[in-house]
């Protein structure tokens, strides 16, 4: 179970951080973050009706994933666990609140800052962590020094993380996902404003995806007319050419087919920063894909994953190359 908690954390690759203002916001606000493509939420004991919040969710949208945050005793991670929250949270490593969740069987990340509160948590069994004040503390070039002695160990970080630094964070292969409460502030859900975080979630997830436009590639007759192509545009606009087997590279802009392939005119392919989590929202959003070009290549690279659907003849293809 523990596995399967840690896979969609990794997936979902966000975990927004709430203080509910009541616990009539949870259910609304688990909408909101569905609707934004992050079904999840660490609901925080730093305000009164956390456990209430966190059962009402469980009970009205079982498809998002609900943990508890700012578990520090005991008592709260006990009436967590009892409201059904799925993981546990902490600022700190309390191996009292860590030990509670391991007899329940609920994953717990404690929060670490320093190389020896990672070894303490690693005595009591642990290997996913929160780091926490990750900006205040270093920000990633820390986290990147402190991760590297620890090669089975996983990060969540936390505070100070937003729409402008999350994509640095997620490209750090320690890192399992990020928390922030950014995209969930409380004046939103005391006004109702829930149409506002859910455009706040879909901004966190368009800039922890890393979306980008890669290049255009264009269907050729023949390899002669691939290569006549690229060095037209090598003429015109002195784009280096890069040829391999199948077609030959306008720098990055412009992939010349040599034959055509995919797409009655070539495909469009978009830059992403895991492919693993593109897909997971691609699947979030009803969007198919060919499952035959999601593989992994021997370099831990999926190279082009092809969309389904094509567009004005053109087909569409994620890449994390
Ligand atoms: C937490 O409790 O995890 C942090 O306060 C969240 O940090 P942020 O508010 O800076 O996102």
């Amino acid at each position: 179970m523990e596995r399967n908690i840690f896979d969609d954390l990794y997936r979902i690759g966000i975990v927004p951080v709430v203080a509910l203002p009541s616990p009539d916001c949870a259910v609304p606000l688990a909408r909101a973050l569905k609707d934004g493509l992050i079904p999840c939420a660490e609901i925080t004991f730093r305000t009164e009706g956390a456990a209430d919040g966190i059962a009402a969710v469980r009970a009205a949208e079982p498809d998002v994933l609900v943990g508890a945050g700012t578990v520090l005793t005991t008592a709260q991670a006990e009436s967590a666990i009892a409201a059904g929250a799925q993981f546990i949270v902490a600022p700190g490593l309390n191996p009292d609140v860590v030990a509670c969740a391991q007899e329940h069987g609920i994953p717990a990340l404690p929060g670490v800052a320093t190389p020896t509160e990672i070894e303490k948590a690693m005595q009591l069994g642990l290997n996913t962590l929160k780091f926490f004040p990750a900006e205040q503390a270093g920000g990633c070039g820390y986290l990147k020094a402190l991760a590297g002695p620890y090669r089975q160990v996983r990060f969540l970080p936390t505070g100070g993380i937003n729409a402008a630094n999350i994509a640095n964070y997620l490209a750090l292969p320690s890192v399992i996902a990020c928390g922030g409460s950014w995209m969930v502030p409380g004046a939103l859900m005391s006004a109702g404003r829930y149409d506002e975080i859910t455009r706040l979630c879909r901004e966190a997830v368009r800039a922890a995806l890393g979306l980008r436009l890669a290049h255009v590639g264009i269907s050729s007759p023949s390899a002669e007319a691939a290569l006549g192509g690229a060095a037209a545009l090598e003429g015109l606009l002195g784009l280096e050419k890069i040829e391999n087997s199948a077609s030959v590279f306008s720098d990055v802009a412009v992939e010349w087919m040599k034959g055509c392939g995919r797409g009655e005119y070539g495909h469009i392919g978009f830059h992403v920063s895991n492919m693993e989590r593109a897909v997971a929202w691609l699947e979030r959003r009803g969007v198919e894909y060919l499952p035959e070009t999601f593989k992994r290549g021997e370099n831990g690279k999926y190279g082009a994953v092809y969309l389904r659907d094509t567009v004005g003849g053109f087909a569409l293809h994620l890449t994390d190359d």
